[in-house]
C-alpha cells in the first residue's frame, strides 16, 4: 500500500447524505459538536492531533478549534466555527482552512470565526426545542452552551420556545455510525489490511531472546510504511504470563524458549480502525498443552464468526464463543463443574473474562447499544464488528502447572453482508500449523 491516509481527502457528498440524516433524526432538535480538544504529553509537547470521531462522521472537519452546529426542523441547516487564518500559528502548527475556505469545503450554509461562536449560539439553540450535546466536554464550550441554553430558556418564557431538554449527540449518531456506508468500509478494509501486514511484520519478529518492545516495533513501522496515522490503541505484545493481562501495553520483558506471545495490533487509516489478534509460539511450536488450548480458542473463533450474519441477535456471537470455550475446557478438565454450572459466567469468566465482540470503525471499540430494554441488537448488513474469544489460564489459577500462564486470544473484524459475513482479516491464517509456519519462516 503506497497511500498515506489523510482524512481530508473528502467526497462531499458522503457528508452530505450523513447530515441528511442526522437533521431528520433531529426533528427539532440541534446538534452541537465541537473538535477534540489538542493534547498534550509532558509540559507542552504536543500529542498528534486525532480530530473527533462524531464531528468527522457527521460533516468530515478534522481541525482542533471546530465547533459544528446542525439544525433539524423545518429549515435545517449546518453552521461552522473554525479558527481564524493566523500565519504565525500556522508557522507552528501548520495551515488553517479558515471560515470561508472552511464553509466551501465543507459545504456548510454558513461559517464563521470560532471567536463568534458565544455571540451566535443563543440564537441557534434558541431555534431548537432540544440541544443535543454532551456533557462534560473540555474547554469553553460547556460554559457557553450553559449560557445559551440559559439565555434561551429565559427568552423562551415569552414566546414559548427554546430548548427544553439536554440530549447526547450519540442517540441519534450511534445507530447512524454503526451501519458503515460504501465509503466507510473501504476506510475499515484498508484499515485492516494494514493490520495484517503490521502483524505479519510482528510475527515475524518473534524469537526466544525477543524484547516484546521489538515486535511492538515492528507492527507499528509496518503501520506507518504502509501508510496508516500509527496505531488505533496501544500494542500489546505480551510474552508468556503477561499474555493473561488483557491490556499490557508495558511491552518490556524479553520472549522465552516455550512462551506463547499473544500480539493485538490495529493500524488507525484514514480515522478508521483494524484490530486484530494472534497468538504464536516463541520457539515455531506449540507444546501439547498450548496446542489443545490453542484448537479451543480457534474452535470458538470459528464457531462465532459462523454465528455472524443478518438478523442473528449480537449475543449469539457471544454465547456460540462461550459454549465452545466452556465444552473445550471441560474436555481438557480445566473446567470441573458439570456443563449447566460451567456455563454459567460466574465460572467461566475466570478464564474468558470479556466479551466476544465489539463494534469498530472510527473508534476502535465503535459506539452502539448491544442491547436495548433487554433485547440484543440484531446484526445488519454494514455492521462491524471484532470477534476475539480468548483463555487466559493465570499464574497460580487452579490449572496444571503446565498451563499456567498461558493466555490465548484470536481476534478478526467481520463485517456484516446481505448473505452473512466477511472477514476481513482472515488472510492473516490462524490454524496450527499456519501459525507455526509464520514464526518459524518469519512472517
Ligand atoms: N485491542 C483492544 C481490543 O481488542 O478490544
Ligand atoms: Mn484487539
Ligand atoms: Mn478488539
Amino acid at each position: 500500500m503506497s497511500t498515506f491516509s489523510s482524512p481530508a481527502v473528502i467526497p462531499a457528498q458522503v457528508f452530505a447524505g450523513r447530515r441528511s440524516a442526522i437533521c431528520e433524526a433531529l426533528e427539532g432538535g440541534v446538534m452541537v459538536l465541537p473538535a477534540a480538544p489538542v493534547r498534550f504529553r509532558s509540559r507542552d509537547t504536543e500529542y498528534r492531533y486525532r480530530p473527533d470521531s462524531e464531528l468527522y462522521y457527521a460533516c468530515g472537519a478534522i481541525e482542533p478549534g471546530t465547533v459544528a452546529v446542525i439544525s433539524g426542523g423545518a429549515e435545517p441547516s449546518f453552521v461552522l466555527f473554525v479558527r481564524e487564518r493566523d500565519p504565525d500559528a500556522e508557522l507552528w502548527a501548520g495551515p488553517r482552512l479558515g471560515p470561508e475556505a472552511a464553509g466551501e469545503l465543507f459545504g456548510a450554509d454558513a461559517a464563521f470565526p470560532i471567536g463568534d461562536l458565544a455571540r451566535r449560539l443563543p440564537a441557534l439553540l434558541h431555534a431548537g426545542d432540544r440541544v443535543h450535546y454532551r456533557l462534560g466536554r473540555e474547554g469553553e464550550l460547556p460554559r457557553l452552551v450553559q449560557a445559551a441554553l440559559e439565555e434561551a430558556r429565559v427568552r423562551g418564557h415569552r414566546k414559548g420556545s427554546g430548548p427544553r431538554a439536554v440530549v447526547d449527540p450519540g442517540e441519534i449518531l450511534d445507530p447512524l455510525r454503526l451501519h458503515k456506508d460504501e465509503f466507510e468500509l473501504e476506510r475499515v478494509r484498508q484499515a485492516c489490511a494494514v493490520t495484517v501486514a503490521g502483524q505479519r511484520a510482528g510475527i515475524a519478529a518473534v524469537a526466544p531472546g525477543v524484547g516484546e518492545w521489538v515486535i511492538e516495533a515492528e507492527v507499528e513501522a509496518e503501520f506507518r510504511r504502509a501508510g496508516a496515522a500509527g496505531s488505533g490503541f496501544e500494542t500489546i505484545a505480551a510474552s508468556g504470563p503477561n499474555g493473561c493481562v488483557l491490556h499490557y501495553v508495558d511491552n518490556s520483558r524479553i520472549v522465552r524458549d516455550g512462551d506463547l506471545v499473544l500480539v493485538d495490533a490495529g493500524a488507525e487509516f484514514g480515522l478508521y480502525n483494524g484490530d486484530v489478534t494472534r497468538t504464536v509460539p516463541a520457539s515455531g511450536s506449540f507444546t501439547p498443552e498450548q496446542r489443545a488450548v490453542y484448537e479451543v480458542v480457534e474452535a470458538a473463533r470459528v464457531s462465532a464468526i459462523a454465528a455472524v450474519k443478518p438478523d442473528v441477535p449480537v449475543s449469539d456471537v457471544h454465547e456460540a464463543a462461550v459454549s465452545t470455550i466452556v465444552d473445550g475446557l471441560l474436555g481438557l478438565g480445566l473446567l470441573t463443574q458439570d456443563v449447566q454450572d460451567a456455563r454459567s459466567p460466574s465460572v467461566y469468566r475466570e478464564f474468558f473474562p470479556h466479551q466476544t465482540t465489539h463494534w469498530l470503525g472510527l473508534d476502535v471499540h465503535d459506539p452502539g447499544d448491544y442491547a436495548r430494554a433487554g433485547s440484543p441488537r440484531a446484526l445488519q448488513p454494514g455492521m462491524v464488528l471484532t470477534v476475539e474469544p480468548g483463555v487466559y489460564l493465570r499464574v497460580g489459577s487452579k490449572v496444571p502447572a503446565a498451563f499456567q500462564g498461558m493466555g490465548i486470544r484470536i481476534e478478526d473484524d467481520i463485517v456484516v453482508t446481505e448473505d452473512g459475513h466477511e472477514n476481513l482479516t482472515g488472510s492473516l491464517p490462524t490454524s496450527i500449523e499456519d501459525v507455526e509456519h509464520l514464526v518459524s519462516e518469519g512472517g
